[in-house]
């Protein structure tokens, strides 16, 4: 189904955010839409209250500014009240058990947890053992959140979704993972580009592959012909250490001035931020005006707040 033929619901079935894997399009559809309305009523100064009453708790095991800030700012708009939690500050980070942690939170009347950690398994458990809304902002897996609000950006640029390509450049991570299954079920082409021994999970390309086009390639030409938009990441995402084999691997799939010139003639780059110029992608494309990431770091709070707006009830 094409986003521009979607009616939205006003409610989504699904009880979490844990990967794209378990959204369908109609979902992200929903989810889009939401965001729209909820960034045009921010421009107005139109206040909101979705989220009245009720606290949300954000758990970080890794650093972030995108992710903290927008999730802060975003249940303070709705009107509700975050709570910060640094997994080093709590008993989490010296091996309380998701079990023991989701539990007591629940019994203090946290109503839904966001959290950026490691393992997705973690996501699965506080799932499996709590019965609030968890919502993923960041695995060594998946980025959900981040993706949602890429879509968000490239909708608003082009107006549509369906048929766009978009090529990624770099490491096969939690970005290309969640950037396959989000793109391929809008209805996007999608294509990764990636050095040997550094592809994306296998399985999550078989999945996207299920929805629509996806493509794993180490050839930089057939992944920027004709690509809409073309995005990167960093070469070593957080808990990982810097390695030179790894950065002379992914060296030749730098996205500079040629690779965007193989592209369409209007592509725009996007990156999840934080960026590495010099790295991943050099200082006159991603300073460029084809760059829309400051979009995307803006885009995160309002789809952000779409998906808290539609889970935490
Ligand atoms: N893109 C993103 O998630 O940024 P942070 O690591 O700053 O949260
Ligand atoms: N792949 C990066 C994304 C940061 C937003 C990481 O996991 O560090």
């Amino acid at each position: 189904m094409d986003i521009s033929q979607y009616k939205p619901k006003g409610k989504i079935n699904n009880k979490h955010l844990l990967t794209l894997r378990d959204y369908s399009s109609s979902e992200i559809f929903e989810i889009l839409h939401r965001a729209a309305l909820l960034k045009n009523l921010n421009r107005k100064g139109k206040k909101q209250k979705h989220l009245k009453g009720k606290t949300v708790a954000l758990i970080f095991a890794k650093s972030s500014t995108r992710t903290r800030v927008s999730f802060e700012q975003g249940v303070r708009q709705l009107g509700g009240t975050p709570m910060f939690l640094s997994s080093a500050d709590i008993q989490l980070g010296r091996g309380e058990t998701i079990h023991d942690t989701v539990k007591v939170l629940q019994r203090y009347g946290i109503d839904a947890i966001m959290i950026r950690t490691f393992k997705q398994s973690d996501l699965d458990e506080l799932a499996l053992y709590g019965s609030i809304p968890i919502i993923n902002g960041l695995t060594d897996d998946f980025h959900p959140c981040q993706v949602l609000a890429d879509l968000m950006t490239v909708y608003e640029h082009y107006g549509r979704l369906e048929g766009l390509k978009l090529a990624y450049f770099g490491d096969g991570n939690n970005m290309a993972n969640s950037l396959m299954l989000g793109c391929a079920k809008v209805g996007m082409k999608v294509c990764i580009c990636s050095p040997k021994g550094f592809t994306p999970s296998e399985d999550i390309a078989a999945e996207a592959k299920k929805f629509g086009e996806c493509t794993v390639t180490a050839d930089i030409n057939e992944a920027a012909k004709d690509a809409d938009v073309i995005y990167t990441d960093v070469f070593f995402s957080m808990g990982q250490d810097a390695d030179k084999k790894k950065k002379a691997a992914l060296m030749p799939y730098q996205v500079n001035e040629s690779v965007m010139a193989l592209a369409a003639k209007d592509a725009v780059f996007m990156h999840c931020l934080p960026a590495h110029r010099g790295e991943e992608v050099t200082a006159d494309v991603i300073d460029s005006p084809r760059s829309v990431i400051f979009e995307q770091a803006e885009n995160r709070l309002h789809a952000q707040k779409a998906v808290m707006s539609l889970l935490i009830r």
